[in-house]
């Protein structure tokens, strides 16, 4: 996959600039806004984004070229959904449903519930259910616009399923267009084989899976669920630095219902990525700040969860980059709505529509690494983006929580909507 499309007849095109990570206010909010434009992709690559008068000569000529008339609409880059769990068997909608009526969340999962059922359901399911429910939440991703996703595995808690939630994204890479980023996720939750062991369930992960999944290539990241009563700073310090010494990235789900000093720790290790942060210091995100670790917001678990927002206007002023992602999930959020992340975004985490486009996009291609490649429409870049059923990419907010996207092309190939 890696086409030729020539986009024209675009009435606004908007992308985030830059080929690093968008760190602090000035680089969230630069976006650059071209009226009448045009984007031509060649082999999978932008050759050129920008007025459509600029066009270079002959652009519009090559076989195998593909025309795209956006109909005088608005074009934004492809979404990078950088923290999801999107391959994962059962549901637990009868538990949404008991936090709606007051029970918090930590409380269901000390009672047997959350993320050890969905462990339950996952361990039962072979490889090809896996696939298949993976593929259906990825159709629904990608007609909402999202062209790169991450991906973690975290509902096995053993070797044999781990190694199976992983394998199931590498097969699905294959068959459909939205691109994975793979993240070993064992440090999730205790499994039942080691209630009240959380250090001894570490040493096994550390002894006898991380080092299977490092030689694999199954994974890009290592993620753990720092948090009071499932696993300690101390415990996650210590898988964190195995996994960095067998070449993996590392990321953290940090400081989300109690300030636990997972942000610090981001810090301390130059991890990618610190996500959820609702309960982090203001120190710890000036640490990730200098340390140059993305900051991931997941204001729809937030909203799931009905706790205050993250501090994402502090975390920008003070010097980091931030992503915006699904956090899809079972339990703490069952939603890929994007659309309406930047909604609440720009309504209660008080960025403007420029970060929040930032956010989807160049943030998240930072929170993977990826900001070289990824994130925005500027010649050298990945052919990955989207046009809009709507005038300016301000009605990505405005009409809160729809969809908007009529196309996507990833890599320059026309993978969703009309082609006319
Ligand atoms: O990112 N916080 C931990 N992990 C997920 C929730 C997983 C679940 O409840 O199944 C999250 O919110
Ligand atoms: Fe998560």
């Amino acid at each position: 996959m890696a086409g030729d499309i020539l986009v024209t007849n675009i009435g606004e095109l908007s992308t985030p600039l830059g080929f690093q990570a968008p760190r602090g206010p000035e680089a969230m909010g630069r976006v650059a806004t071209t009226k009448d434009a045009a984007v031509l992709v060649r082999r999978g690559k932008i050759e050129y984004a920008g007025p459509a008068a600029g066009l270079p000569a002959g652009a519009a000529s090559g076989p195998g070229l593909v025309r795209l008339d956006a109909g005088g609409r608005a074009v934004v880059p492809g979404f990078v959904d950088s923290h999801t769990h999107f391959v994962f068997a059962g549901y637990r909608d009868d538990e949404f449903l008991w936090k709606a009526a007051g029970m918090p969340y930590m409380e269901i999962h000390k009672r047997g519930g959350g993320i050890a059922r969905s462990v339950q359901a996952t361990r039962a399911a072979s490889k090809a259910e896996l696939v298949a429910l993976g593929a259906s939440r990825l159709k629904t991703m990608l007609a909402l616009g999202v062209t790169t996703v991450e991906g973690k595995s975290g509902y096995g808690l053993d070797l044999d399923t781990e190694l199976r939630q992983l394998e199931a994204m590498r097969d699905l890479q294959g068959g459909q267009p939205v691109e994975i980023v793979p993240t070993f996720l064992g440090p999730h939750s205790i499994p039942v084989e080691y209630a009240g062991r959380p250090a001894d369930y570490i040493d096994y992960v550390i002894a006898e899976v991380l080092p299977r999944v490092a030689e694999s290539g199954l994974a890009r990241f290592a993620d753990v669920f720092c948090e009071k009563g499932v696993f300690s700073v101390e415990d996650s310090r210590r898988y964190l630095i195995a996994a960095k010494r067998l070449g993996l990235g590392v990321k953290l789900h940090a400081d989300e219902i109690e300030r636990l000093g997972g942000a610090g720790l981001a810090a301390e290790l130059g991890a990618a990525s610190a996500d959820h942060l609702l309960k982090a210091s203001l120190e710890d995100i000036g640490r990730m700040a200098e340390a140059g670790v993305v900051a991931g917001c997941l204001p729809l678990t937030a909203f799931t969860l009905r706790e205050p927002y993250a501090d994402a206007r502090a975390m920008i002023d003070s010097g980091c980059a931030l992503a915006i992602a699904s956090d899809l999930n079972p339990g703490s959020c069952y939603s890929q709505s994007l659309p309406l992340a930047i909604a609440i975004a720009v309504l209660y985490l008080r960025l403007t529509m420029e970060e929040s486009l930032t956010a989807v996009t160049l943030g998240g291609a930072a929170s993977l690494g990826l900001a070289d490649r990824l994130g925005s429409l500027e010649p050298g870049k990945q052919g990955d983006l989207l046009v809009l059923d709507a005038p300016s990419c301000r009605f990505l907010a405005y009409n809160a929580g729809m969809n908007l996207v009529r196309n996507v092309v990833k890599r320059g190939d026309l993978v969703f909507g009309p082609a006319s």
